[in-house]
C-alpha cells in the first residue's frame, strides 16, 4: 500500500523545516480544515436536507445570499474563533470585518479574509462550488482588538492562502509562500491526503475562461483576446478551448491544473469588474504566483494594489503566464 500523507502530518512537516515558528499558523490551518470538512458534509446532502435555496436576504454586495453561503460563513467563523490563532476575519457575507474580542483572540497575531461559498449560483444544480482563504500577519499590536488597517494589506503580505473545492471530489490546496499543494478529502477516513505535492501550472496554456455572454460590455483589448482565442494557428495550438463553470475555484483549480487563463474584466457598467480583490482574488494570485503563473488587473500585478476597501472590486486575469502577459499586452494598446 503506498504511503498516505494527510494534510495534518504534511503542515507538522513543513512547520519542521521552520525553527523559528511557534506553531500558531499550524492551529490555524487545523481550523480552516475543520471547517471545510464541516461544510463539504453539508455540500454533499445539500439536495437531501433543507439547505438549497435563497435566504431571503441581501449580503452587502447586493447579492441574494443562499443558505450554503451563510451557513458556510458560520462554520468558518465559528472554527476559526474557538482556535485562538486569529484576533479576526473579514468575509464576502459580512459588512464589517468581525472582531473575535477575547483575551486569547486579541492576543492572537493572524488575520484570515475569506469568500465563505464561492460559486453561489451552481448550489442548487450540483455544479463544483468552493471556499477561498487568505491569511495575514495583524499590522495592529498584539492585545487590542483587530483594527480595518489588519485587513487593508496588499496581498504580497500574505502568509499563506488557499482554497477547497467541493468538486466530483473535495481538494484542499494551499500554499504558505513554499510551493502549491493539493490534498483530497477520502471521507471514508475523514483525512484530507496529499494527491499533488508541488503543483506548478504550464507557461502556456490551451484553454481560457470568461463570461462571454457578456463580450459586448467588454474593454477592446478583451474583445481582441477572446478573437485572438478563438483564431486558427497551428504553431501555438488555435483555436483554444472555451471552459466556464462560473466558479472562480472550479475554473482556477481546473486551469491551474491544465494551463489556461480565467477572465472577468471590467465592463462599461461595473469598472472594476465582479470579484472581490480581498478575498477572491487575492489569494488567488498568491497561489498562482507560487505555481509559476500570473495575476494581473490588466494594469498591474494583483499582489501590489494597495486596498482601501473590504469588499473592493478588480479586474481579474490569471492563470498561465504566457496568456495573461498576452491579454496584458492588447489592453495597454487598445484599453
Ligand atoms: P460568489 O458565489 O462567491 O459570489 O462568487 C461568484 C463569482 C465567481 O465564483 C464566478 O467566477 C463569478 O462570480 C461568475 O460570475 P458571472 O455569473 O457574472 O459569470
Ligand atoms: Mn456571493
Ligand atoms: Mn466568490
Ligand atoms: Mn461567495
Amino acid at each position: 500500500m503506498q504511503k498516505m500523507i494527510t494534510l495534518g502530518e504534511f503542515i507538522v512537516q513543513k512547520q519542521a523545516d521552520f525553527p523559528e515558528a511557534t506553531g500558531d499558523l499550524t492551529g490555524l490551518l487545523s481550523a480552516i480544515r475543520l471547517a471545510a470538512k464541516v461544510v463539504n458534509r453539508e455540500v454533499n446532502k445539500a439536495g437531501l436536507a433543507d439547505i438549497t435555496g435563497a435566504v431571503g436576504e441581501q449580503n452587502i454586495q447586493g447579492e441574494e445570499q443562499q443558505k450554503l453561503d451563510v451557513y458556510a460563513n458560520e462554520k468558518f467563523k465559528a472554527a476559526l474563533e474557538a482556535r485562538g490563532e486569529v484576533c479576526g476575519m473579514a468575509s464576502e457575507e459580512e459588512e464589517d470585518y468581525v472582531v473575535f474580542d477575547s483575551e486569547v483572540n486579541n492576543n492572537a497575531k493572524y488575520v484570515v479574509l475569506t469568500d465563505p461559498l464561492d460559486g453561489s449560483s451552481n448550489i442548487d444544480v450540483n455544479v463544483s462550488i468552493g471556499t477561498i482563504f487568505s491569511i495575514y500577519k495583524r499590522v495592529s499590536p498584539r492585545g487590542t482588538p483587530v483594527t480595518l488597517e489588519d485587513f487593508l494589506q496588499p496581498g504580497n503580505q500574505q502568509v499563506a492562502a488557499g482554497y477547497v473545492i467541493y468538486g466530483s471530489s473535495t481538494v484542499l490546496v494551499y500554499s504558505t509562500g513554499h510551493g502549491v499543494h493539493g490534498f483530497t478529502y477520502d471521507p471514508s477516513l475523514g483525512v484530507f491526503a496529499l494527491s499533488h505535492e508541488n503543483i506548478c501550472t504550464p507557461e502556456d496554456g490551451l484553454i481560457y475562461s470568461i463570461n462571454e455572454g457578456n463580450y459586448i460590455k467588454f474593454p477592446d483589448g478583451v474583445k481582441m483576446y477572446i478573437k485572438y482565442c478563438q483564431a486558427e494557428d497551428e504553431a501555438t495550438q488555435r483555436p483554444f478551448t472555451a471552459r466556464y463553470i462560473g466558479s472562480l475555484v472550479a475554473d482556477f483549480h481546473r486551469n491551474l491544473m491544465k494551463g489556461g487563463i480565467y477572465l472577468y474584466p471590467s465592463t462599461m457598467k461595473n469598472p472594476n469588474g465582479k470579484l472581490r480583490l480581498l478575498y477572491e482574488c487575492n489569494p488567488i494570485a498568491y497561489l498562482v504566483e507560487q505555481a509559476g503563473g500570473r495575476a494581473s488587473d490588466g494594469y498591474q500585478r494583483i499582489l501590489d494594489i494597495k486596498p482601501t476597501e473590504l469588499h473592493q472590486r478588480t479586474p481579474f486575469f490569471v492563470g498561465s503566464t504566457n496568456m495573461v502577459k498576452t491579454v496584458e499586452d492588447l489592453i495597454k494598446e487598445f484599453g
